[in-house]
């Protein structure tokens, strides 16, 4: 049996970025994993940090190789109908996005955390959390086939959608939200250098495509699939040929191409639940909300959570006064649902609908020429690309 103040499970981005914000506040944590290190470092996920969450690493202090090798884009390209505008964040907001992928954020948390020593237990089983609408919570978990129990102050559910957290919340307390997509994502990962240095978000009769990098010899691309396709479906060469069908000709062009280092389907899915808070257990992340990964909004909405928690906990720990805790689940809750809002507002705006009528086309395509025409427009997504203030 063991004591500490915050029980973080999940070891995840959101999981491990809390534990670096609560170190640097003296706040002692114990995040539990179920996965090993490696296992979490080989998932393939997104790529564009918001300010607020390149800010949050800097107060984490882990900025440093993110500021070294990441990229940082004051604007990005939206391509219709063979024509392409470019929409300026720092004409319309005083930010800048980072390009860093999100592996890279997990391992600088990896090796910040055990730098500063923090308690992580790895390929933990069974993670059950006790008590929580009480005073003296406790998480109770099996590793290296030996029962433990943490006695703590709270609980961060950070373990993403499959997690325990938010199952351990009542269900007649929570409320949830779903929307699923009829379209998927096929991502690749190729050594080649970026067709563009700006992303290429493309609305084509074929379907959607983006052009996304890693670094200057990582290139990242997707393009939308039915929803039930299977990666066996794809050689890379389909993939290619598909791609240069849907993105502007001068890119196709200059388009290079090579053999895919990762592939992967993944399902658009918007998911929110309330409240996320339960008593003692508060959840972060994914084990709260999902969002499609057309605005790259999932790993910025765990952080905007992990914000607010963050400031909850050191308000509480610092004088005893737990407002931010108490309005905690309020706060990320209203900044989720905008989130949720421009992911679903963008999806909607380029991707095809299997059910699309002519007039629905006409539709994106007149919103489309809207924005290209439009500071007024351009500014709102600007303002929220680059991610909504805390
Ligand atoms: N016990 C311990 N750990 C668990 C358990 C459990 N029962 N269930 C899940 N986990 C771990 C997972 O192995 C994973 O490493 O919790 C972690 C959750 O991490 P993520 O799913 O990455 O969620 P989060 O940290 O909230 O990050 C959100 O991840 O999926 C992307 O698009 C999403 O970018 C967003 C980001
Ligand atoms: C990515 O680089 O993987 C990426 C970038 C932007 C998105 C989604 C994914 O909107």
């Amino acid at each position: 049996m063991a004591r500490t103040q915050v029980v973080i499970v999940g070891g995840g981005p959101s999981g491990l970025l809390l534990g670096q914000l609560l170190f640097k506040a003296g706040i002692e944590a114990v995040v539990l994993e179920r996965k090993t290190r490696e296992y979490v470092l080989g998932r393939i996920r997104a790529g564009v940090l918001e300010r607020g969450l390149v800010g949050l690493m800097g107060e984490a202090g882990v900025d440093t190789r993110m500021k070294a090798e990441g990229f940082v884009h004051d604007g990005t390209q939206l391509a219709y109908d063979g024509d392409m505008f470019r929409v300026d964040f720092t004409a319309h907001t005083d930010a800048t996005v980072m390009v860093y992928g999100q592996t890279e954020v997990t391992r600088d948390l990896y090796d910040a955390r055990a730098a500063t020593g923090g308690d992580t237990r790895f390929e933990v089983d069974n993670v059950v959390i006790h008590d929580a609408d009480t005073d003296a919570p406790f998480v109770t978990f099996d590793q290296n086939g030996t029962a433990q129990r943490i006695d703590c102050d709270y609980i961060a559910g950070c373990d993403g959608f499959h997690g325990i957290s938010r199952k351990t919340i009542p269900a007649f307390v929570r409320r949830e939200y779903e929307k699923v997509y009829p379209f998927g994502w096929l991502g690749i990962l190729s050594e080649t250098p970026p067709v563009n240095h700006e992303l290429i978000y493309a609305n084509s009769d074929r379907g959607f495509a983006l052009c996304s990098m890693r670094n200057a010899q990582l290139s990242r691309y997707y393009i939308q699939c039915d929803v039930d396709d299977h990666v066996g479906n794809w050689s890379d060469d389909a993939f290619w040929d598909e791609l240069r069908r849907r993105i502007p000709a001068a890119a196709a062009e200059t388009l290079v191409t090579g053999p895919s280092i990762e592939k992967s389907i993944a399902p658009l899915r918007s998911f929110v639940t309330e409240p996320m808070r339960w008593g003692r257990l508060f959840l972060c992340g994914d084990a709260a909300h999902i969002v499609p990964p057309t605005g790259a909004k999932g790993l910025n909405t765990a952080a905007s959570d992990v914000h607010y928690l963050n400031q909850g906990l050191r308000q509480f720990y610092g004088d005893g006064d737990s407002r931010g805790l108490d309005t905690y689940s309020e706060k990320a809750l209203a900044r989720v649902w905008k989130t949720e809002r421009f992911s679903w507002w963008f999806s909607n705006l380029m991707h095809h609908y299997p059910s699309q009528s002519d007039f629905d086309k006409k539709m994106q395509l007149a919103e489309l020429a809207f924005l290209r025409d439009s500071p007024e427009a351009q500014a709102a997504m600007a303002l929220n690309y680059v991610g909504l203030p805390y």
